[in-house]
Parts: structure tokens; sequence; C-alpha cells
């Protein structure tokens, strides 16, 4: 019934893509997965986001005026948007478990399932209602590979698993049972490039990519 009301929207016909939008505030770094990025304007360079009130990530970017927005591609793996976009920065460190380079003002992009990241200082912000408007001037940016960016539609089609076949809830139990080994291999967890083998905090040591599981080339940054 819900399926065939989604179906009939006009709204749902709307093209996107996915990013991972993240910030940095007080010395924590967080993000989520959203769908509304949009370039805004040539000159200058103008991007917007539009984030629900209630994601720790809005109330970040909100306070600290800056945004990265990693590009995702066609093969990033639902456990990537389960973690960025079905858990809360407000009850764990997502960046804890995933590899990542940070930008020239220590925001932190995705090493994997990554082709692009742009990040902005926020000129103004629009409350929408249950959203907010983003506008943001690019600060830096950088393309890492040419892999395809993937759409919102690529998510339904084949990313998502099919309600009919397992929910979030069971997904969630099912990844916590396995204590977050799915994770680890599809996203290529790297907590032993650690305090051990370096003498730094993770953030100092800015987290190498694991190169056994790089699936594209990534750049060094710059
Ligand atoms: C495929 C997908 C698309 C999403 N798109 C958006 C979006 O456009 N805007 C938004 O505010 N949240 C969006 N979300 C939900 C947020 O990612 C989610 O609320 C997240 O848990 C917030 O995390 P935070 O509290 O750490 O910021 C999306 C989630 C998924 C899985």
């Amino acid at each position: 019934m819900k399926e065939e009301r989604m179906n009939d929207n006009p709204l749902f016909s709307i093209s996107y893509g996915l990013y991972l939008v993240s910030a940095r505030d007080n010395g924590k770094i967080n993000g989520c997965i959203i769908n509304t990025i949009q370039q805004l304007c040539n000159t200058p360079e103008k991007i917007g986001a539009v984030i629900n009130k209630h994601c720790l990530t809005h109330d970040m970017i909100k306070n600290s005026g800056k945004m990265c927005i990693s590009i995702l591609t066609k093969d990033t793996p639902y456990e990537l948007f389960f973690h960025f976009g079905l858990k809360s920065g407000r009850d764990i460190n997502k960046f804890d478990s995933v590899n990542y380079w940070l930008d020239k003002e220590s925001l932190p992009y995705l090493t994997r399932h990554v082709n692009s990241y742009i990040s902005c200082h926020v000129t103004s912000m629009t409350d929408l209602g249950t959203h907010s408007l983003f506008v943001g001037e690019i600060y830096d940016s950088k393309k890492i590979n040419d892999m395809p960016s993937i759409l919102y539609q690529d998510y339904f089609d084949y990313v998502k698993p099919q309600a009919s076949y397992i929910s979030d809830d069971e997904y969630r139990s099912e990844l916590m049972m396995q204590g977050e080994s799915v994770m680890s291999q599809m996203m290529g967890i790297n907590r032993t490039v650690s305090k051990e083998a370096t003498g730094k905090t993770k953030e100092d040591t800015i987290i190498t990519p694991d190169t056994k599981n790089l699936v594209v080339s990534v750049n060094e940054p710059s």
C-alpha cells in the first residue's frame, strides 16, 4: 500500500545521487548519508545540502560552519549506508570503524566507495521546516578516481535488501551478532593502524587506505 503511494508520488521521480556529508565540531567528527546535494551556482561555486534537524551532523555543520561531501560510487555496499544513514553519531563514533583521509581543514572523507570530495564553508543556512538548507562555498575539492557515482535509484534497485527479504531491524541484529565483522570486511576497517604501530592517535595518523581492500586507487591527499 505504502509502496503504491510512493510510486504514484511525482516527488519520487526526481533523480538524486547519494553522498556522505561530514563535519568536525569540538574535536568530534561525524557524518551521515544524504541524497539532497546540488550545485547551486557556478561563479562563485556554491553547493547546497539539505539536512534533517534531528541529525547530529546538522548541528555539527551549524556549529562549525563547514561540511565535507564524499561523492559515493556505484559499488557502495549497503553496510556503509546502514552505518552512516541508519545510525546516529549521538550513539556511536561512526568514523572509528572506517578508513578516511582529512581535507585541508581536517574534515574527514572516505577512502573507499568515493570518487571525489568537496568541502565547503557554509555561507548561509535556511530553515525549511523539518530540514535546513546549508549553502556553502568550496574551499577544497579533489577528484579521486573515475568510478561512476551512485544514484538514489541504484540504492532502491540493487543496494538495499528487499523488504520481504530482510528488515533494517533484522539486519541490525545480524550485524550486532557478528560483532560488525561484516563492516570490517566490506569497508576495509583499519583499527590496526594504531597507536602501537605509530605512537600517534588515530586522528593524528590520518588513517591510510588498506590497499588489500581497495577496489579503486586512491590518491595521496594534498
Ligand atoms: C539512502 C539514504 C538517504 C538519506 N538521505 C537523507 C537526506 O537527504 N537528508 C537527511 O537529513 N537525512 C537523510 N538520510 C538519513 C540520515 O543519514 C540519518 O538520519 C542518519 O542516521 C543521521 O546521522 P547523524 O545523527 O549521525 O547525523 C538518509 C539515509 C539513507 C539511508
